[in-house]
């Protein structure tokens, strides 16, 4: 039987950077500084760099990254942040452990929010907009921070799923008042458990961030406010430091790959994700729609081919929603694509005859349909 082609496939990256990875570890075991080491200062400032933002500050999560940003940006009780509803649960669950609410915003077809639906649900209670670049591709941040100047409403950008990925020449996360990132190990760049950061250009956020991810504390006995534990291990900041290096390269791999499905599923009834000459898309995710996903996605799974669905249920038709009202029908584009996406395999790590064995398995389908 033909080995499964996975989706992601961690030990295949292990493989590949063991012997840079191993000294790092044993370095860090060894030096006994597990927690708030310079290894975490160091990863801040590459990352900040990277971002092309002045600050970056390392969070134990993506969720907490977000929750954090939002708590900066005074969200509270009583207030609304809009956002779209075909993310991660993550980026609305952030807003509501705030006691905010999230009110969402249509998708484009593209499957990112519309600027013109976040206008449409400005109101007097709105305290951020949250736009999330979703499969590695950036909203229209130009858009939207015109929205965020005429209204005057901050904005917190959801890059979990876009580091390195640029509208207009400008990274993610540099466009809005705070960007917030994962490190999840199923993230481009990914630490060997959890982890995140926040990137800005505010001084007064970044020294409030950096206390309230360590219980507030300015020194070993001292709590300037009431914080949170949600800083980074060294571990984990020791490996991203070795991961940033090759980012770049793995980022092109990633894009040779969508090369090759665009050139060979163009003729196919299927709707690809597009990139226009204001983007550069990282495809964290290759997200494919088609009505027939499900048929497609078994037809795969028998030729040992592991696809994704990201996401089966829109944020606001999940039971955790419900309180918040919403209904079937309410986001028709986004609920229309739940059903048709499909994340095919976009990793780094596989070889090019798999991506076209891929895409002979997709054309075969669509032949004998
Ligand atoms: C769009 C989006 N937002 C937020 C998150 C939350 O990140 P984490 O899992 O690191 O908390 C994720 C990660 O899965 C995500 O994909």
């Amino acid at each position: 039987m033909k080995k499964l082609i996975r989706r992601v496939d961690l030990s295949k990256q292990w493989k590949s950077e063991e012997k840079k990875i191993l000294p790092v570890i044993k370095k860090i075991l060894s030096s006994g500084n597990y927690i708030g080491s310079d290894i975490i200062s160091n990863l801040e400032k590459k990352i900040a760099k990277y971002c092309g933002t002045k600050y970056a500050v390392c969070t134990n999560s993506g969720t907490d990254a977000l929750t954090l940003g939002m708590h900066i940006l005074n969200v509270k009780n009583g207030d609304e942040v809009i956002t779209p509803p075909n993310s991660f649960i993550a980026s609305a669950a952030s807003i509501v452990h705030l006691g905010a609410r999230p009110v969402f915003a249509e998708v484009n077809d593209n499957q990112l929010i519309d600027p013109k639906e976040i206008e449409r649900k400005i109101t007097k209670k709105t305290k951020a907009i949250m736009p999330v670049h979703l499969c590695g591709k950036m909203a229209d941040m130009q858009s939207i921070m015109n929205l965020s100047k005429k209204y005057n409403i901050p904005v917190i950008e959801d890059c979990a799923q876009s580091i390195g990925s640029k509208f207009n020449l400008k990274k993610s996360g540099s466009y809005g008042n705070i960007g917030c990132f994962s490190t999840h190990p199923l993230k481009t760049l990914n630490s060997a458990g959890d982890g995140g950061f926040i990137v800005t250009n505010n001084l007064k956020y970044y020294k409030k961030l950096k206390l309230l991810i360590n219980h507030g504390l300015s020194d070993r006995n001292k709590s300037q406010c009431f914080g949170y534990v949600s800083r980074m291990d060294s571990l984990q900041a020791g490996i991203l430091l070795e991961r940033l290096k090759s980012l770049n390269s793995r980022i092109e791999l990633r894009r040779k790959n969508a090369e090759i499905y665009f050139r060979e599923l163009k003729n196919l009834p299927i709707k690809l994700p597009y990139e226009n000459n204001k983007e550069f898309n990282t495809y964290h995710l290759f997200v494919i729609q088609t009505k027939d996903r499900q048929k497609l996605k078994n037809h795969l799974l028998k030729k040992a081919i592991e696809t994704g669905v990201h996401y089966p249920i829109p944020i606001h038709l999940q039971p955790a929603a419900k309180y918040l009202g919403y209904k079937k029908g309410d986001f028709k584009k986004a609920e229309m694509q739940s059903k048709t996406v499909l994340s095919l395999p976009i990793s780094e790590f596989l070889k090019k005859n798999e991506i076209i064995y891929i895409c002979n398995m997709i054309k075969k389908f669509f032949n004998e349909k």
